[in-house]
């Protein structure tokens, strides 16, 4: 996902645009850049790959200029390069863009007609030239900004600049997120209250389809129809402190550890060890009563959510239905009357989970979102929220914000088990007392990071591996897959382990690792007949069990490895079984020598669909 800065400052402003950018790295991208206004018009540097490219090209070439626009891009039209890296600009106005201009090359055809002349493959090129046009016809940029906006299709977060007009930003919102910032005779632009931090806590959060003319008085802002619109400026708590890595080697490993800290912090927010109960918040639905749950997401938010349909299904007795957010938008589905909607997101932005939401809201369902990021979006548009408490998760891959977002779920199901009569107080505490273990529980595991790089050094010579699992650990497998496939470019698939037999076990030969996460539960022993087939079929398996389910496994086969976990109540293993696949794929990547914390094309929230 691209990241947007823009500063009407009262000193020259490069540095900052370049630290304000610092703050969106996490985010991925793949080339940067930042434009000032100057004495002779607009000027600009660009790099492409990582931000210090960019600050070489600042070095040897310094920018002044008191306003200006800075940009970090995730390609989504053109190749990443310095050609194609923003700001994008005419001799008029240059502009930031993140997002996608879905009526892009139509634009271009008829602005090429008019003698216009492009020098990128951008979509975003595009809008400059049109506000451009409408600047030559006599209107103010306020005017030429009002009348591009009906024309532009797509979603898109944009802050533009003018020639001349060292007072004035302007910048709209439609499907990607943007805030102002009020500085003391400043105003600033932003993707998210991270990049604004170090500037202001003052921050005004645009509602979709809201445009803004900033100038060092203040912030004018206007709905879709042009109407000036109140929006309120809140004192945000998002912090501006640059999140460094330690003394570990990349966020992610940082993050990885950070789990055992991160999950007592959730679980205390509805955990009582003492009493062993779980009490959830207030929340603006009565539970007792919803007829069915749905849950969406993307990617390992949505992985949580199918290990919350067995807990919810298993404990509180309720219909639930877990779809990927990009299908459950287009697929029209029926849903009941006060029905419960529930969303997953770490950063509460992604494009595909917002509209699903938007859809559910529509249709009238109690909106229930799991979020890590106070003041997103989701935040903003559910009816309640369950945050996770992981703090900010810098890696593209996610660890903490999934383990985190179990947690929640977790003690979710239970109070909604509790509502609906389906837990007596002897299984509440049983299941209080086990999640109470789970932070304990990690720390034991992490301690076996060693021996997990060892069998790391198998799985970095295949070229596909499979990850198995059944009931709650089948999610598990599939996220064990996804963060393989993410960060090491190891083709990877999970599949629910009794599965293998229609089909998939054509693929198993000596080359192709399996990884099967076993937890000595009620499905135990059909997984073990699995692995049993798998073995005997030359696949060389990496055995994830607790003491009692290796011992039982090596009375039969012979698996190539054994990863040993502690025995704990089958409820929480989802949790825990998670830590060895994330430590197994990390040291994996740092193997294949990848870029462990921004892997190539991906983007740490995606808010394009
Ligand atoms: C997971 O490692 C990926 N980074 C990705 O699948 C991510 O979980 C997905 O894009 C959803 O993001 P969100 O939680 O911010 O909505």
């Amino acid at each position: 996902m691209c990241g947007i800065i823009g500063i009407i400052g009262i000193q020259d402003v490069s540095d900052r645009l370049v630290d304000g950018l610092k703050r969106l790295e996490y985010r991925g991208y793949d080339s940067a850049g930042i434009a000032t206004l100057v004495d002779s018009g607009i000027d600009r540097r660009r790099a492409e790959g990582k931000l210090v490219n960019l600050e070489n090209v600042l070095s040897d070439s310094p920018l002044a200029g008191i306003t200006g626009i800075g940009h970090t891009r995730w390609a989504t039209h053109g190749v990443p390069s310095e050609n194609n890296a923003h700001p994008h600009m005419t001799d008029e106005t240059a502009i930031v863009h993140n997002g996608i201009i879905e009526n892009f090359q139509e634009l271009r055809d008829e602005l090429a007609k008019k003698g216009r002349t492009f020098d990128s493959d951008t979509d975003t090129e595009v809008v400059a030239h049109l506000v451009h046009a409408y600047l030559d016809e006599g209107l103010s940029p306020e005017e030429a900004v009002a009348k591009m906006l009906p024309k532009v299709e797509g979603a898109f977060a944009f802050v533009m600049i003018f020639r001349g007009q060292h007072d004035l930003m302007i910048g709209a919102r439609r499907g990607s997120p943007l805030a102002i910032g009020y500085g003391e005779g400043e105003m600033y632009f932003g993707s998210d209250a991270m990049a604004l931090a170090p500037l202001t806590r003052k921050i005004c959060y645009m509602e979709e389809g809201d445009w803004a003319v900033l100038t060092r008085e203040g912030a004018k802002v206007m709905d879709t129809a042009g109407n000036v619109v109140d929006r309120p400026v809140v004192q945000t708590a998002v912090s501006g402190a640059v999140i460094g890595k330690g003394n570990y080697r990349h966020f992610m490993l940082k993050e990885i550890y950070e789990q055992p800290t991160v999950i007592g912090d959730t679980l205390s927010t509805m955990l009582h060890p003492a009493q062993q109960t779980i009490t959830l918040p207030d929340l603006p639905v009565d539970l007792k009563d919803v007829p069915k749950v749905t849950i969406n997401a993307c990617g390992t938010a949505f992985y949580a959510g199918m290990v919350t349909k067995y807990w919810l299904e298993q404990l509180a007795r309720v219909p639930v239905e877990v779809d990927m957010a990009s299908e459950f938008r287009y697929r029209n589905p029926p849903l009941p009357k006060d029905g419960l909607a529930m969303f997953v997101s770490q950063s509460g932005e992604t494009m595909d989970t917002l509209e699903a939401l938007r859809l559910c809201k529509r249709e009238g369902q109690h909106i229930l979102s799991v979020l890590n990021m106070p003041e997103s979006t989701m935040d903003r548009e559910s009816d309640a929220v369950l945050m996770t408490h992981a703090g900010p998760e810098i890696g593209v891959a996610s660890t903490k914000a999934f383990t985190t977002q179990l947690t929640v779920l977790a003690c979710f199901a239970i109070g909604m088990a509790k509502a609906r009569g389906h837990l007596t107080r002897e299984r509440e505490a049983q299941l209080a007392s086990a999640l109470a273990e789970v932070p304990g529980r990690v720390a034991e595991i992490l301690n076996h990071d060693d021996h997990i790089a060892e069998i790391a050094q198998k799985v970095a010579e295949a070229r596909d591996v499979l990850y198995l699992g059944r009931g709650p650990s089948f999610p598990i497998a599939l996220e064990g897959a996804l963060k393989l496939k993410e960060i090491s470019y190891i083709h990877a698939e999970g599949y629910a382990s009794g599965e293998m037999k229609h089909g998939p076990i054509a693929l198993l030969d000596e080359d192709v690792p399996v990884v099967v996460i076993a937890p000595s539960d009620e499905l135990y022993e059909k997984t073990a007949s699995n692995v049993q087939e798998a073995i005997a079929r030359g696949a060389k398996v990496i055995f994830i069990s607790d003491k009692e389910g290796i011992e039982k496994m090596k009375r039969h086969s012979n698996p190539m490895a054994t990863i040993e976990l502690p025995k704990v109540d089958p409820f929480v293993a989802p949790i825990l079984y998670t830590i060895p696949v994330q430590l197994l794929s990390y040291h994996t990547a740092v193997l294949k020598g990848t870029d462990v914390d921004q892997p190539r094309n991906l983007a740490k929230s995606v808010t394009v669909e």
